[in-house]
């Protein structure tokens, strides 16, 4: 999994089913998915580690240096006993340099070697976002990253706020928003007759942007899983929820049968999709991204997005939101939003939406809808960056903005 991650830039997600294969146990499964997150959000400080105890430093792709990271994050990540972390890991290097991987983890063992408090981020994306963004922000990122984070719920029904809090023994911060410690989802109290559903609370804001829908049409064009498709459809609108990838549709279906939402679904490529002659009342285009600012649960995305991959999104993005203009009726909302914290595919994309749409212009969002510690940007869009909901857990990173139609 993690060759995949780091040599061929493959998502976690993408090589697991292909890795856990070879894993039959959940167990194993669990610890092996253990391993790869706690060296993804690590990856710098092992290397530094590993640098510290050799002579002629490994090169980065060695086979023998990515045993160690993860017989260091056994070790000092997850409490796996060392001697046990070091002779599973020793195995994985038959016919190669052994003696030279146990040398240098004994040295770091006896030498009582320990991870910094607050993990160091890729020296690529501290660059980029200490540029973008300063560097409070990337210190800000580095302590969001050193422990996954809490669990964040969406609740059918606002109304039950209070009570569900209490019922999942959390904390709310918005009406329809409850979070609590990370658990086994599926034994939660309201998980089996569908009042909620898992969604951070800066995924959540975008559709609720769009409030009430009282039957109005909404297209939400990348739709799948289809956490901000359920918001809509609780929130009165009828929704056609279109995604390319099959697989994902599959989950949104289960998660409307739970939940007893409904939805149209449509499975075809936004760029390609012949859209029904009908426009629609709002459209919300949660577009596909480099995902940078779902780092704390996907620490892989700190890999893999490089300045290509945010060049290639942000096309993307922009050709999403041109085909979405023409499908919406004057007087329309559209919503658009990326889990990204790259201003390329954020702020750049509705700039250059703004100046080749001119029927279109901001809705500015408004302060009193949003959790303490989140400020609208005097553009009027909202740009959500680590740190600024850190007290009570923190939030992903997040671009949103909302354009009417003249
Ligand atoms: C950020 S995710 C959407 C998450 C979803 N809105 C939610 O709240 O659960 C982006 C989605 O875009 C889909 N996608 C990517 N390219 C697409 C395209 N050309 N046409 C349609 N869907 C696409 C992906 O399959 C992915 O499900």
């Amino acid at each position: 999994m993690l060759d995949a991650v780091l040599r061929h830039g493959k998502s976690v997600d993408a090589a697991t089913g292909r890795a856990f294969r070879h894993l039959k146990r959940a167990d194993d499964r669990g610890l092996a998915a253990a391993i790869v997150g706690e060296v993804l959000r690590r990856l710098p400080d092992y290397d530094r580690l590993i640098d510290s105890a050799t002579k002629n430093p490994l090169p980065d792709d060695a086979k023998a240096r990515m045993v160690l990271r993860m017989a260091l994050a056994q070790a000092l990540a997850l409490n796996t006993p060392h001697h046990a972390a070091i002779s599973t890991a020793l195995p994985l290097l038959a016919g190669g340099p052994k003696r030279l991987a146990h040398g240098v983890f004994g040295t770091l063992s006896r030498g009582n070697a320990t991870l910094p408090d607050i993990p160091t981020l890729p020296e690529p994306i501290a660059a980029r976002w200490s540029a973008a963004w300063g560097d409070a922000m990337v210190a800000s990122a580095a302590k969001a990253i050193a422990a996954p984070p809490p669990l964040d719920l969406t609740l059918a029904k606002p109304e039950e706020t209070e009570a569900m809090a209490a019922a999942l023994e959390g904390t709310s911060l918005l009406p329809g928003h409850v979070r609590r410690e990370r658990a086994a989802v599926t034994t939660l109290p309201g998980y089996a007759d569908g009042q909620w559903w898992v969604q951070d609370i800066a995924a959540s804001l975008p559709a609720r942007l769009l409030g009430p829908g009282e039957g109005r049409t909404a297209l939400d064009l990348c739709a799948a899983p289809g956490g901000k498709t359920l918001q809509l459809a609780a929130q009165g609108w009828t929704v056609t929820a279109l995604d390319r990838a099959e697989s994902r549709l599959a989950r949104l279906s289960e998660n409307l049968a739970r939940t007893g939402l409904s939805a149209e679904l449509v499975t075809a490529d936004a760029l390609q999709w012949a859209a029904p002659a009908e426009a629609y009342d709002a459209i919300l285009v949660d577009a596909p991204c480099s995902a940078t600012g779902i780092f704390r649960r996907h620490p892989d995305v700190l890999y893999r997005a490089s300045p290509r991959v945010i060049a290639e999104c942000a096309e993307i993005q922009a050709a999403m939101l041109d085909r979405a203009s023409r499908w919406l009726k004057p007087g329309g909302t559209l919503v658009y939003a990326v889990c990204s914290l790259e201003t390329a595919e954020g702020e750049a994309v509705a700039r250059a939406f703004l100046e080749s749409h001119p029927a279109f212009a901001i809705a500015p969002i408004d302060e009193v809808a949003l959790p303490a510690g989140l400020a609208v940007a005097p553009e009027g869009w909202l740009r959500i960056l680590p740190g600024q909901l850190a007290d009570p857990g923190g939030s992903d990173g997040f671009f949103i903005v909302r354009f009417r139609h003249s």
